[in-house]
């Protein structure tokens, strides 16, 4: 007991020293969610409750660089200011003493409902892929989703099939016809990735009922965090892969996040895709997304803007200032013309203030005499037939469009972030979300989109574009909604 509470005091007193770097890093964001101190992963346990909007989220308060995860929490009414919230749960059980990993949230007869991963590690020479690791899907209930009522073991490690490795997680819980389904992510001893679905009733007790999908061999050994939706009337599936090999123009991150569409046979609870793994994100930093439908009916997402691993070709300086990654603007998806596009949240117009609009004859580099900003949202529309456009910002980061082609390209703001490019065979529109230290690109209003964390120089602000092109372009600034 006494050593707990020197611990405690050992991590408050880190934690304060963290939040002197963080409020006076210039990087910290204005209008994103980051953690207060320390590390920030995954969102999880996403959830409209009684009108309040929760966000749990992977967290280590006091250490930027990661170590053990809790389930850090904001709230909201309108999705766009949050409240830092206590933690919501801390790894103090034997069931997830080494991590309280990533799962999601479920509203059930009034009552909140939750499920995660409990992570635990033998302490030995053990490689804690084959041997070595336990991860326990725990059942968590709340009453308001500040408290926890009860917290069990409801599949315990032991219980997951035979041919899994032991990286088997990320439970992601629905209903459909008064049964509910459990997902996991797996990464079977062939090393390719699957999902698992359980079965149950009552939430408590549940039924092995198969795998959901199982992966290729060229779709990655792994899959983290799977998710299932209906979506305008087509069913998606969400999975973060990780070790897809790289192809011209996608999977450059080491891990990627992807969706496929197709139908569920609700006999055999087996996804049947009918189309490829498609990447969601052609950035360098997104990962790990959580969705889930709030009290208006829309399928809203976060994810991680940051993905793990990516060292030593990119980097993240914030480390030495006290924290480290944030979460993505939460997006509506929808799906438009057979595809998954993703939509920045209307609610998000109310902080655009100083708006400016402009007419452009794009021939060669041009600027617009006080066009410029750190923080902001710009919205380019560019006239049918655009075969090249260039746009500058933000110290030395540049979207190309050349020959059906479009390309991100970060200078030394990148830290080691270089260039990225996907094939697009006409370019409509540009929506930029600016953060101090992030840009989120939405091209074709969300048909592709390109997240990536970016670290330029203070007051680096210049905008300029470059090409053959007649555009309309919207600019406003975005207030602040972060304690900055
Ligand atoms: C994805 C992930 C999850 C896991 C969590 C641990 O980024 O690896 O699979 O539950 O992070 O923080």
């Amino acid at each position: 007991m006494e050593t707990e509470r020197n611990m405690g005091h050992e991590i408050i007193k880190t934690c304060q020293l963290l939040k002197e770097h963080v409020v006076e890093d210039i990087w910290r964001l204005a209008f994103h969610l980051m953690p207060e101190t320390g590390w920030l992963n995954d969102p999880n346990g996403a959830v409209q409750y009684k009108g309040v909007y929760h966000i749990y989220y992977q967290y280590v308060s006091d250490s930027a660089t990661g170590g053990l995860k809790h389930w850090g929490h904001k709230t909201s009414t309108d999705l766009v200011t949050f409240t830092d919230e206590p933690i919501f749960l801390s790894p103090t059980e034997w069931f997830d003493r080494d991590g309280v990993y990533s799962g999601s949230a479920l509203v059930h007869k009034g009552e909140l409902h939750f499920f995660y991963t409990g992570n635990v590690k033998q302490a030995g020479d053990y490689d804690y892929t084959y041997n070595g690791r336990s991860q326990h899907t725990i059942h968590v209930t709340s009453c308001d989703g500040y408290t926890v009522l009860r917290r069990e073991v409801v599949i315990p490690h032991g219980k997951y099939p035979d041919d899994c490795t032991n990286h088997v997680r990320d439970p992601k819980v629905f209903e459909r016809n008064g049964v509910f389904y459990l997902l996991l992510g797996v990464r079977k001893r062939s090393n390719i990735g699957a999902v698992l679905v359980y079965q149950s009733k009552d939430l408590t007790q549940w039924r092995y009922s198969g795998e959901f999908i199982t992966g290729q061999e060229m779709d990655g050994y792994m899959w983290e965090c799977p998710d299932y939706m209906m979506l305008d009337d087509y069913e998606v599936l969400l999975v973060s892969p990780q070790g897809i090999l790289p192809t011209q123009y996608e999977h450059h991150n080491p891990y990627s996040v992807c969706y496929m569409l197709g139908t569920v046979d609700w006999d055999t609870v087996t996804f049947n895709p009918s189309s490829s793994l498609r990447l969601l994100d052609y950035g360098f930093d997104m990962y790990a997304p959580q969705t889930f439908v709030d009290e208006k009916g829309r399928r809203i997402m976060w994810a991680w803007m940051g993905i793990g691993d990516t060292e030593p070709e990119y980097t993240n300086p914030t480390v030495s200032r006290g924290w480290q990654h944030a979460l993505t603007l939460p997006r509506e998806l929808r799906i438009v013309d057979g595809k998954l596009i993703q939509l920045p949240l209307e609610e998000y117009e109310s902080l655009r203030y100083d708006h400016v609009s402009h007419e452009l004859m794009v021939d060669g580099l041009c600027r617009i005499p006080h066009l410029g900003g750190e923080v902001y949202e710009l919205s380019i529309q560019c006239m049918e037939g655009t075969e090249a456009f260039e746009l500058y910002l933000r110290e030395d980061t540049s979207i190309k469009y050349i020959e059906q082609v479009l390309t991100l390209q970060h200078g030394t703001s990148g830290y080691g972030r270089r260039k990225r490019s996907l094939p697009l065979s006409v370019l409509r529109s540009l929506r930029i979300f600016s953060d101090y230290s992030s840009l989120e690109i939405f091209v074709n209003d969300g048909e592709y989109v390109l997240t990536s964390r970016v670290y330029p120089k203070s007051g680096e602000d210049g905008i300029a574009f470059g090409g053959k092109a007649t555009i309309h372009i919207d600019k406003w600034a975005l207030h602040t909604t972060t304690d900055r």
